[in-house]
């Protein structure tokens, strides 16, 4: 069977559906090569010496593991003198990251999480990379980009894309035109398509959330939880299933490719903080596959994609994945907030 490259697809991309200008296929490009890199770090674990902490905490108050910088520097290395973006911002980096000026500077802006789900890599359980792409502000070509050039909403954003390292390293991305899979074929060092134009398939009952928090969650959220663990005999009609990984990258692609539903909502831990997952890297990136692949993205009732950031490291309440599940979720948070204005 005919396999179509990445490459083969960029550039059919920006052939077809004009999608894609010539400066965001490098983009891809060069971040598609950055993850083969990571994968092979990933892969040899114990054997490079890459497994474990550095004992360092990163801008979250998380101990960063050695993985975390390491990929943050691959991307860092692979994409600074490409000349197609004006700045780069991670999760492991206190803010922005300027292109130096002996390199010349591009449009675009790229913000990822270059190891998702760390806790899981000592345990040998799939962890992946996550970025997003914006559009560097138009007034921003004659001065230094700034933080705030970053604070663009998720309905800015011009692709998007995970990749995960798991039993295959799999790059997921769309550009606007759908979500499409490419699996790294390691004989080849090349990525080949391996699904295309995913949709999440609807009518599925399986929910992704960390129980341990049940206590911690707002009613709307106990209240959507119960019903699922309630089953058959529940209002619901029907049983559910559960999945947790602790990699939003592992959950996300199994509910792009199998359906259900993801949930990392408001918790009365840190009451002040909307959630624990990052909106620019996190809930971004994934919400804008959601939706290009049929499915929803909400903050409790307000679309992901519509939060107006404030800071760059800013976190939000997510709930993604089926549509029909997702507007059941959403239509208890709604009831909720009404009835607490009327209350
Ligand atoms: P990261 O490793 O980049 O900090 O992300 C971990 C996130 C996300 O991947 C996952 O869904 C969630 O943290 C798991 O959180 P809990 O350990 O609280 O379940
Ligand atoms: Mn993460
Ligand atoms: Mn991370």
């Amino acid at each position: 069977m005919k396999r179509t490259t990445l490459t083969q697809f960029l550039i059919e991309q920006q052939r077809k559906e004009q999608a894609l200008p010539a400066q965001l296929r490098l983009l891809i490009e060069i971040v598609a090569r950055a993850c083969k890199a990571i994968s092979h770090t990933v892969n040899k674990g114990a054997l490079g010496g890459y497994l474990g902490s550095l004992g360092t905490e990163n801008v979250q108050g998380e101990v960063q593991k050695k993985l975390d910088v390491l990929a943050n520097e691959i991307l860092i290395e692979a994409n600074e003198w490409g000349g197609h973006l004006a700045a780069m911002a991670s999760e492991e980096m206190d803010t922005i990251h300027r292109i130096p000026n002996r390199y010349p500077k591009g449009e675009y802006l790229l913000v990822y999480d270059p190891i998702d789900g760390s806790s899981n890599i000592d345990v040998d359980l799939s962890v992946g990379t996550i970025f997003s792409v914006l559009h560097a502000p138009e007034d921003s070509s004659g001065r230094d980009v700034r933080e705030e050039d970053f604070l663009q909403p998720g309905t800015r954003q011009v692709a998007a894309g995970y990749a995960i390292y798991g039993p295959q390293t799999l790059l997921v991305l769309s550009v606007g035109t759908g979500v499409f899979e490419f699996t790294l074929d390691r004989e080849m060092g090349s990525w080949v398509m391996s699904d295309e134009r995913l949709t999440v398939p609807e009518g599925q009952k399986e929910f992704a959330i960390n129980m341990s928090n049940y206590r911690h969650w707002a009613p709307p959220m106990r209240r959507y939880v119960d019903e699922c663990l309630a089953g058959k005999n529940g209002p619901r009609g029907v049983n559910f299933n559960m999945r947790w990984t602790g990699s939003m990258v592992a959950d996300i692609h199994r509910i792009l490719k199998r359906g259900g539903v993801f949930m990392y909502p408001w918790d009365d831990r840190k009451p002040d903080m909307p959630g624990k997952l990052r909106l620019m890297y996190e809930a971004n990136p994934m919400g804008y596959l959601m939706e290009q692949a049929g499915g929803m993205a909400v903050a409790g009732h307000e679309r992901i994609l519509d939060v107006a950031p404030s800071k760059l490291h800013q976190r939000v309440s997510v709930i993604m994945g089926s549509r029909d599940e997702v507007e059941v979720i959403a239509a208890y948070h709604r009831d909720a907030a009404s009835s607490q204005q009327t209350a």
